[in-house]
């Protein structure tokens, strides 16, 4: 049986959700393996528009198993609350169809404080974060200092483990002027949500090895994008995580073998959130245009995201790196109605082509975009089922698209509703 990979291929914001809730549908298990409350997944099935930050895609999905891998960083309150309001929306959340892994590192109130208080500071410190945390905690769990599930089943553990942070954090927050964490409080709220918590808790490596040799279908829910990366990202104006698809792996704890497809979820333009580079990026009416087409703004802090033409130099480059098998091409009707359309096929470094973004970040910031011109088309492309729907022009646009990125089209997403998707290649196909 096929295993799944979805992952974003520009700076996240490509339209995971839609995608992942149209594969859920054919899964036995959706497990997210990286980032934390930071993503912001909406799904609309029959109208309900849901809204998920830590929860994977699946829970929506009756007679699902949803699975927290090791490799998201989970804030719990932030997860009590958002079951709390999927729950009002007449989902069923159990601990039969949702699961925590027990070594998943959990981000704490110092956590948010820390990353806002950097943010904050100056210009030199700022990356544009969503303020949740994440940093942070994946810092602490390197720093082999972080409070993991597992630690709330045993209060000596749990405040040895809380100690062991303090003694970091409050000498940081010393230094950013914040007030020394208050332990007992701390230790009071954790031992209040640590019932809930573990009510979900398991060894998410065994159990996901266990479906694998039953022959049951796993999709693996990445967030973010792989532009966003912590290794291969526009760093440091990335996230704290690996976000592109080996991450599936140690992020859950299943062998690479266990993927057969890589879906990468690529955006008919581009888009990113927060600082940093971003070559193609549109200052004018076309940039304006694509944002409010698109409705570009943040799912998770509403932030407008800046919008430019869509970057084949980028997009090759990530699905090397994530070993992309097939795209899903998303909102292709954002583009229906422009005269001409850009495509970026390489960039100008002072007079030398490059094909690809060099890694240091005065280049980055130095290259400028070479553009191919494409005719745009008229006719609304937004809610095509089939090929014959699209205008001669948007196949020829994805045609181009699939050449330059040197990896064919799996899917083709054409509206936010999940049946107004053109299926090439089937991911979960033996
Ligand atoms: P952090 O993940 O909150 O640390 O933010 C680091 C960078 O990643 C910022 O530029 C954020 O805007 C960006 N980011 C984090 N999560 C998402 C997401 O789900 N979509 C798009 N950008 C994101």
């Amino acid at each position: 049986m096929a295993n799944v990979v979805v992952v974003g291929a520009q700076w996240g914001d490509e339209g995971k959700g839609k995608i992942v809730d149209w594969l859920s549908e054919r899964a036995d298990v959706i497990a997210r393996f990286q980032g934390g409350h930071n993503a912001g997944h909406t799904l609309v099935i029959g109208g309900e528009v849901y809204k998920l930050h830590a929860l994977p895609s699946g829970v929506v999905r009756g007679g699902k198993l949803s699975v927290i891998g090791n490799g998201v960083v989970l804030d719990p309150w932030h997860l009590i609350q958002e079951i709390e309001t999927i729950r009002a929306q007449g989902v069923e959340i159990t601990p039969q169809t949702l699961m925590i892994a027990e070594n998943t590192p959990l981000i704490m109130p110092f956590h948010g404080e820390l990353d806002r208080a950097r943010e904050g500071q100056n210009s030199v410190a700022k990356i544009g974060t969503t303020g949740r945390g994440i940093g942070p905690a994946y810092e602490d769990k390197v720093g082999r200092r972080v409070i993991r599930v597992a630690d709330l089943a045993d209060d000596a553990t749990l405040e040895l483990r809380v100690d062991r942070a303090l003694v970091h954090h409050n000498a940081l927050r010393a230094g950013l002027g914040l007030e020394a964490v208050n332990r007992d409080a701390l230790l009071a709220e954790l031992r209040r949500v640590a019932p809930e918590i573990l009510a979900y808790a398991g060894p998410v490596w065994k159990v996901l090895n266990e479906q694998r040799k039953a022959g049951r279908r796993i999709l693996f829910e990445g967030a973010q994008g792989a532009l966003l990366d912590i290794d291969f990202g526009t760093y440091p104006y990335v996230t704290s995580s690996n976000t592109i698809a080996g991450q599936a792996a140690t992020g859950t704890g299943i062998g690479p073998g266990s993927i057969d497809f890589v879906l990468g979820i690529v955006k008919a333009y581009t888009t990113r959130v927060g600082e940093g580079p971003f070559p193609t990026e549109l200052d004018d009416a076309d940039g304006q245009r694509l944002g409010e087409r698109g409705h570009e703004f943040g799912t998770t802090t509403g932030r407008k995201r800046r919008c430019g033409w869509f970057d084949a130099v980028l997009v090759r480059q990530t699905c090397a790196v994530s070993g992309v098998s097939g795209i899903a091409l998303t909102k292709l009707d954002v583009l229906d109605g422009f005269e001409e359309l850009k495509i970026c096929t390489g960039y100008d470094l002072d007079g030398e082509m490059l094909d690809y973004l060099p890694t240091a970040a005065d280049l980055q910031a130095r290259v400028t975009p070479v553009y191919e011109t494409l005719p745009g088309w008229q006719a609304s492309t937004a809610g095509a089922r089939s090929w014959a729907d699209l205008p001669a022009e948007a196949i020829k646009y994805v045609r181009r698209v699939e050449e330059l990125i040197q990896c064919p089209v799996a899917l083709l997403s054409t509206s936010p509703e999940r049946d107004d998707t053109i299926l090439v290649t089937d991911p979960f196909a033996d």
